[in-house]
C-alpha cells in the first residue's frame, strides 16, 4: 500500500492551490453579495478543471477521480462556492454524459462543457422528491418522436448560470422508478423558465434556483440512455457526486483548521498563547485526526472508483464522515477564535455555514446511512 501522492497528482494539487490563493481576494465579499464567481469558473476551465475527469478524446483533462477530489478539497478550503459549482458540473453532468450518451450527444453537448466553454446543471430534485428522488412529478409525455416536459425543479446548483441541463423526468408513472428517463435540455428552449435565485444560509455565491418546464419539447434523441434508464442513471450519477461532496467537505474542514491553527498559536490570553492551553490542543489535536480519516476515506472511495470497482458504498462512506467532520469542527474552529471567529473577516464563520449543506444535499446525512446499512446488510 502507498499513500504517496505520484507526481502528476502532486501537480494538479498544487494547481489547485494556487488557483485558490487567487480565490482568496473577494470571497467574503461574493459570499455577502452572493455573486457568482463567472471570470473564476472561467479560468477554471483554462486550467482544465471544468472536465478534469473527461477524457482528453472530448476535450477533457484525461485525469483520475483521486486528481479530482485532490483539485476540489484546496478550492473547498477557500472557497466552497467555487468548488460546489465544479463538482456538480464534473460528477453530474460531465460524467454521465461520457459514461451513458450516444457519441451525437457527446460530440455536442460533452465536448463544450469539458472545454469550460458551456457550464452543466443536474436537475433532479423536486418540490416533492428530494430523499424520495423516484417520486418524481415532473412529466416528460412521449409524444412519439419527441417528449414534452412539464413539471417543476427545485434547488439546482448553476441553476441560472448553466447552458446545459440534464433534466430527470418520468415517462411511463405505472411503471415506477423504471419509468424514468434523462433528458438533456438547454437553456432557452422554448416553456423552458428559470425561477428566482434562493438566499442561502452558506455557499452564497453558487446559485440555486429552481426550473420550471411548461411544454417543453425535447427530441428524442436528447434522451440519454434507454427508455427507463433515468433513475439508474440519476443513481449511479450520485455515486460520483458524493465523492466529489466529500472532498468539498473536506475542504472546508481543513480550511478551517490552517486558520485555527494559525491562531491558536498567535493568540495569547493569561501570558501565553492559547495553543499551549490544553483545551485548545485536544480540539486541535481532535481535528487532526478526524479530518486525516475523512481524507484517507475520500481518497479511498475515490481510489476504488479508479480501480473500476463498485464504489457506492466507499463514496457514501466519505461524504457522511466529511460533512460529519466538516460541520463539527467548523463549529470547533469558530470556538478557538473566540469573538474574532464570529465576524467576517476571519472566514471561519462563513466556513461553518458552508459546511452545513455538506451534510444535506447529494443525498442528506440519513440518506447515506441507509445506503450504507443496505449494503451491508445485502
Ligand atoms: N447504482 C445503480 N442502481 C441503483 C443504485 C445505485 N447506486 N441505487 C439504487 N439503484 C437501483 C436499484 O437497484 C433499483 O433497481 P431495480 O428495481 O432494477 O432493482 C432501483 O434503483 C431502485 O432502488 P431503491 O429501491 O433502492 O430506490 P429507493 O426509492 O428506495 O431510493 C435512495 C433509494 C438511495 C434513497 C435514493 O432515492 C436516493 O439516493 N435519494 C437521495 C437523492 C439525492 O441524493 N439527491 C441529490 C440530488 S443532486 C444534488 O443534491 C446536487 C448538489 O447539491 C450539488
Ligand atoms: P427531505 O427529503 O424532505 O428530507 C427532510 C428530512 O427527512 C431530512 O433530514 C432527511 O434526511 C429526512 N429523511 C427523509 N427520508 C428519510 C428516510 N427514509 N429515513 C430517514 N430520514 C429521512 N438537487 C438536485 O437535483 N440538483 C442540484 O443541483 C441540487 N443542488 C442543491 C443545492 C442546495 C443549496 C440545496 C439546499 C439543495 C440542492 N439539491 C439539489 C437538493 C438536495 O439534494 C435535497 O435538498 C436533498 O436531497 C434533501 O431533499 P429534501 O430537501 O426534499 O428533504
Amino acid at each position: 500500500m502507498n499513500f504517496e501522492l505520484s507526481e502528476e497528482h502532486r501537480m494538479i494539487r498544487d494547481a489547485a492551490r494556487e488557483f485558490a490563493e487567487e480565490l482568496k481576494k473577494d470571497v467574503i465579499e461574493r459570499d455577502e453579495k452572493a455573486l457568482f464567481p463567472t471570470d473564476f469558473v472561467k479560468k477554471m476551465g483554462e486550467l482544465g478543471f471544468m472536465g478534469i475527469m473527461t477524457s482528453d478524446q472530448y476535450g477533457g483533462a484525461g485525469m483520475d477521480s483521486l486528481a479530482y477530489v485532490l483539485a476540489l478539497e484546496e478550492i473547498a478550503k477557500v472557497d466552497a462556492s467555487t468548488a460546489v459549482i465544479m463538482s456538480a458540473h464534473n460528477s453530474l453532468v460531465l460524467w454521465g454524459l461520457e459514461a451513458y450518451g450516444s457519441e451525437e450527444q457527446k460530440q455536442k453537448y460533452l465536448v463544450p462543457l469539458a472545454k469550460g466553454e458551456k457550464l452543466g446543471a443536474f436537475a433532479l430534485s423536486e418540490p416533492e422528491a428530494g430523499s424520495d428522488a423516484s417520486s418524481q412529478h415532473t412529466i416528460a409525455a412521449d409524444m412519439g418522436d419527441h417528449y414534452l416536459l412539464n413539471g417543476t425543479k427545485n434547488w439546482i446548483t448553476n441553476g441560472g448560470n448553466a447552458d446545459i441541463y440534464l433534466v430527470i423526468a418520468q415517462t411511463h408513472p405505472e411503471l415506477g422508478h423504471k419509468g424514468i428517463n434523462v433528458l438533456i435540455v438547454e437553456k432557452g428552449t422554448a416553456g423552458f423558465t428559470i425561477g428566482p435565485k434562493e438566499n442561502k444560509l452558506g455557499i452564497r455565491s453558487s446559485d440555486t434556483h429552481s426550473l420550471l418546464f411548461t411544454d417543453v419539447i425535447v427530441p428524442k434523441e436528447d434522451r440519454i440512455g434507454e427508455d427507463g434508464f433515468g433513475f439508474k442513471f440519476a443513481m449511479k450519477t450520485l455515486d460520483g457526486g458524493r465523492i466529489g461532496i466529500a472532498a468539498q467537505a473536506l475542504g472546508i474542514a481543513a480550511g478551517a483548521y490552517d486558520l485555527a491553527l494559525a491562531y491558536a498559536k498567535e493568540r495569547k490570553t493569561f501570558g501565553k498563547p492559547i495553543s499551549t492551553h490544553q483545551a485548545i490542543q485536544f480540539k486541535l489535536a481532535d481535528m487532526e485526526v478526524e479530518i486525516e480519516a475523512a481524507r484517507l476515506l475520500t481518497h479511498k472511495a475515490a481510489w476504488t472508483k479508479d480501480q473500476g470497482l463498485p464504489y457506492g458504498k466507499e463514496a457514501a462512506m466519505a461524504k457522511l464522515h466529511a460533512s460529519e467532520v466538516a460541520m463539527k469542527h467548523t463549529v470547533e474552529a469558530v470556538q478557538i477564535h473566540g469573538g474574532y471567529g464570529y465576524v467576517k473577516e476571519y472566514h471561519v464563520e462563513r466556513l461553518m455555514r458552508d459546511a452545513k449543506i455538506t451534510q444535506i444535499y447529494e443525498g442528506t446525512s440519513e440518506i447515506q446511512r441507509l445506503v450504507i446499512a443496505r449494503e451491508v446488510l445485502r
